[in-house]
């Protein structure tokens, strides 16, 4: 295979799930979207894109692992297009233009879940295009490039954990979360959960009046994590952090199955059970990743007993995982 830049490896990135530790929705704006007060991390859990120069006439994508839908709708390859077209304008060789791409994406995050995998992947593919292609972009640059790919993209060029409001597009990082990390469990239900149909849902009224406990929840956290938490101070708010989500009733509104499945988990598991973004995701949070494994075979063995049923076609994904402190540096 010819390669337009002489180079032989490509360029890897992970691109890892978020979790809203935190979600206020604090109006509505003009444009349609909601404004958003948000404490996200990220997880563990990743998915794995290597992006190459390609010797085909234009950018491809190739997904192995979970089901991640069309190929034409990955926003991996939109992505790529998104960050060519910034990049042409300073491309040195013009009128040539940044070489097409073969992108290969190891698919390990649930898609439509709350956690933000195609988002994440068109970030990794943002930053990795870039490297690929040797090309820089100033940061207000890429950040406009990010935003125009989808609300949660901003948040994964920054450094986690972060404070994310507007529509998505303004993300302040915090500090570094200290002490040992956190484990959490994630359970999601083999059903997805359409983002639009939940702040639809939101809009039409199943959802708690704007400014109400979430935010005062989310202000009093963001104003924790940018002086320095530890992990196990996160740990002793897991309650008020499991209910901090104003689209929990909308989300239970448009899957309703959602409600006994969260009640089966909050007693198996005598644990505060999250609800992670517009869901389906649920997390429980945990001292260890050990302390999560476990608690993951306990759900494994209460679904394979029937004596947990999750809402969906097939068993849900359960995976226990970290929530990432971020980079101390
Ligand atoms: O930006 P993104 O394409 O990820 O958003 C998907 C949908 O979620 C939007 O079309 C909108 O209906 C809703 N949304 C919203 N407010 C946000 C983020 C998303 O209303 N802050």
């Amino acid at each position: 295979m010819s390669d337009p830049l002489g180079r032989l490896s490509p360029v890897v990135r992970l691109a890892p799930a978020k979790l809203n530790l935190t979600l206020a929705v604090i109006g509505r704006r003009p444009d349609g979207y909601h404004a958003l007060h948000s404490v996200m991390v990220r997880l563990g859990l990743a998915d794995r894109l290597s992006v190459a120069p390609s010797a085909l006439d234009r950018d491809s994508l190739r997904v192995v692992g979970r089901d991640a839908g069309p190929i034409a709708d990955n926003l991996v390859l939109r992505s790529i297009a998104g960050a060519r077209a910034a990049a042409r304008p300073r491309w040195p060789s013009a009128p040539s233009e940044p070489p097409f791409l073969a992108a290969r994406l190891e698919k390990h995050i649930p898609v439509a879940a709350g956690l933000a995998g195609g988002s994440s992947d068109a970030a990794a593919a943002l930053d990795a295009a870039l490297e690929a292609w040797g090309a820089e972009l100033p940061p207000g640059e890429r950040a406009r490039v990010a935003a125009s790919l989808g609300s949660d993209v901003p948040f994964f060029l920054a450094g986690a954990p972060a404070l994310v409001e507007g529509r998505g597009e303004t993300v302040t990082p915090l500090a570094p979360i200290t002490g040992a990390p956190l484990g959490v469990l994630v359970v999601t239900p083999a059903i997805a959960l359409a983002t639009p149909a939940v702040f639809a849902a939101y809009g039409a009224g199943s959802g708690p009046v704007a400014g109400g406990a979430a935010r005062s929840a989310s202000e009093h956290l963001a104003a924790e994590m940018r002086a320095g938490i530890a992990s196990r101070a996160l740990l002793d708010r897991a309650a008020i952090l499991a209910s901090a989500n104003d689209l929990l009733p909308a989300s239970l509104a448009v899957l309703p199955e959602l409600v006994p499945f969260r009640r089966s988990l909050t007693r198996l598991l005598g644990r505060p059970i999250g609800l992670s973004g517009s869901g389906p995701t649920c997390w429980a949070l945990y001292a260890s990743l050990d302390e999560a494994a476990s608690a993951g075979r306990e759900i494994e063995e209460a679904l394979a007993g029937g004596r947990l049923v999750a809402p969906g076609a097939g068993a849900p994904f359960v995976h226990a995982t970290t929530v990432e402190g971020g980079d101390p540096s």
